[in-house]
């Protein structure tokens, strides 16, 4: 066993943990590398703890001064950590959905937690990014860490876990999976491997489907901290700078359901409490693996654990009011379900021209007093809309005689989960008055609409399967 002086200086040094049971029948060796052994409970730790030290070095932090970042929440508690040992203030803005487990960590280090509607885009003044920069700009003695653009990021990786892959695998690593948030893991560590090995370790991005890196939409997802998302107003996306796209080799797209099923069964099979990212990242790995040889050694990287996501990915109430399944449980309630009382709602633009949305609404035999939900544009969308993309509802009738979309839109009511009981808390809070129609969620996805009457009533229509 290690010593260590303090705790900074355990940061780091995870190991690595064979898979066995949920790798059965797969050809190669599988090692997953837990990063919540680092103090911090993440991969994020060795990031901060190498930003800040940077920092102090080139004198950009000062004692006595302020470490602020913007956040999904892991580098700030890296950050928040370092700045309690050394005795820095630490301001955090983060967004107002990550995890709470997140958000209680943050403030039990004594860090001050800023949350921010991070549905917003990148340029707006009142953004996350926007907010954090502003804070940092106006207040004397404050540094602010700027993990997306900071080189120090992708250096902690290469200076520690490519190098500690590398020896724990006495060189017999093949190929490294890890998610892409910032950049920083995957650019570091996968150059690092690369290097080292002559060129021969294959690095593979682990995206979300919707994710930008590989080529998604960009829509909202799910899981926290893996992928790129983008405001659909936003009209310049800048990519990290800690992201060095020429060490990916490849790409596995992984859906939100897929990413939760397979951390679900790495703590039901092999008992490792994974978080959501972590999930992305085995369900790219296991797909990699299936066309792998016994030669070949996969390391994965885990970012987080389960226990920061006990109130979201493992707990079957989150899951049922988002559409999703989980494994073991039934896929809808038994009895009535939300389901069975919704219908597939078709969908036009916010910026489409009226004349064409009528047009085509009528060509598609949408009746003049049916719903029609009002989308943020969206090009080459992969699966149906996040509810983040939903602006409202209509109908054809309202859009004759408007002068744009826009104008026609009413709110929305609550989201529910496909096959959420109708007995549910969710369902039975809903009076009506929030909306008179609410969002249909399968599988986390808009994939139809329900009407407040129409749950009162005998079931109509069944939606169909999403298709992926
Ligand atoms: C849970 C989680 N997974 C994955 C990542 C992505 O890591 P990186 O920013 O090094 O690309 C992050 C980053 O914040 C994270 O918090």
């Amino acid at each position: 066993m290690a010593r260590y002086e303090s705790v900074l200086e355990s940061i780091g040094g995870t190991p690595l943990i064979r898979l066995t049971r949920v790798a059965e029948g797969l050809l190669p060796r599988i090692y997953v590398k837990p990063e919540w052994q680092n103090p911090g409970g993440s991969v994020k730790d060795r990031a901060a703890l190498a930003m800040l030290r940077r920092a102090e070095a080139d004198g950009s932090l000062r004692p006595g001064g302020t470490v602020v970042e913007v956040t999904s929440g892991n580098t700030g508690i890296g950050l928040a950590i370092a700045a309690a040992h050394l005795g820095y203030r630490a301001v955090i803005f983060t967004s107002s959905v990550i995890a709470q487990e997140k958000r209680d960590q943050l403030a039990a280090y004594g860090a001050e937690l800023r949350l921010v509607d991070a549905f917003v885009p990148r340029a707006h003044p009142d953004s996350l990014p926007s907010q954090g920069e502003r804070y940092a700009a106006e207040t004397p003695g404050a540094w602010l860490a700027q993990q997306y653009d900071n080189p120090a990021n992708p250096a902690a990786h290469y200076a520690s876990t490519g190098p500690e892959i590398w020896d724990d695998t006495d060189g017999a690593v093949t190929h490294f999976v890890a998610t892409v948030g910032t950049g920083g893991t995957i650019s570091g560590t996968g150059r690092y491997l690369k290097e080292v090995s002559g060129g021969r370790v294959r690095v593979i991005g682990a995206d979300p489907i919707t994710s930008k890196y590989s080529g998604g939409d960009g829509s909202q997802k799910y899981i926290e901290g893996a992928g790129h998302f983008v405001h659909p107003e936003t009209t310049l996306d800048e990519w990290p700078r800690a992201l060095d796209l020429d060490v990916i080799d490849d790409y596995v797209p992984v859906e939100d359901q897929r990413a939760i099923d397979a951390i679900r069964g790495l703590a039901r099979t092999e008992g490792i409490l994974a978080g959501g990212s972590s999930g992305v990242a085995l369900a790219a790995a296991f797909q990699i693996a299936g066309r792998l040889t016994a030669d070949d050694t996969v390391v994965v990287l885990l970012p987080d654990s389960g226990r920061t996501y006990l109130s979201t990915y493992y707990n079957d109430s989150w899951l049922a009011a988002g559409g999703f399944t989980a494994p073991g449980s039934p896929a809808r309630a038994e009895g009535p379900a939300v389901g069975d009382y919704a219908t597939a709602t078709p969908l036009v633009e916010r910026d489409e021209s009226v004349a064409e949305a009528v047009r085509r609404l009528a060509a598609d035999g949408v009746a003049d007093d049916d719903a029609v939900l009002v989308a943020h544009p969206r090009a080459g969308r992969v699966l149906a809309p996040h509810p983040s993309d939903i602006v409202g509802w209509t109908t054809p009738a309202r859009l004759r005689g408007a002068a744009a979309v826009a104008e026609t839109v009413r709110p929305v009511g609550p989201r529910l989960g496909i096959g959420l009981a109708l007995t549910d808390p969710a369902v039975t809070a809903w009076d009506g008055t929030e909306g008179a129609l609410a969002l249909v969620l399968d599988r986390g996805r808009v994939t139809g609409t329900v009407t407040w009457r129409a749950l009162h009533r005998e079931p109509v229509h069944a939606l169909p399967e999403q298709a992926v």
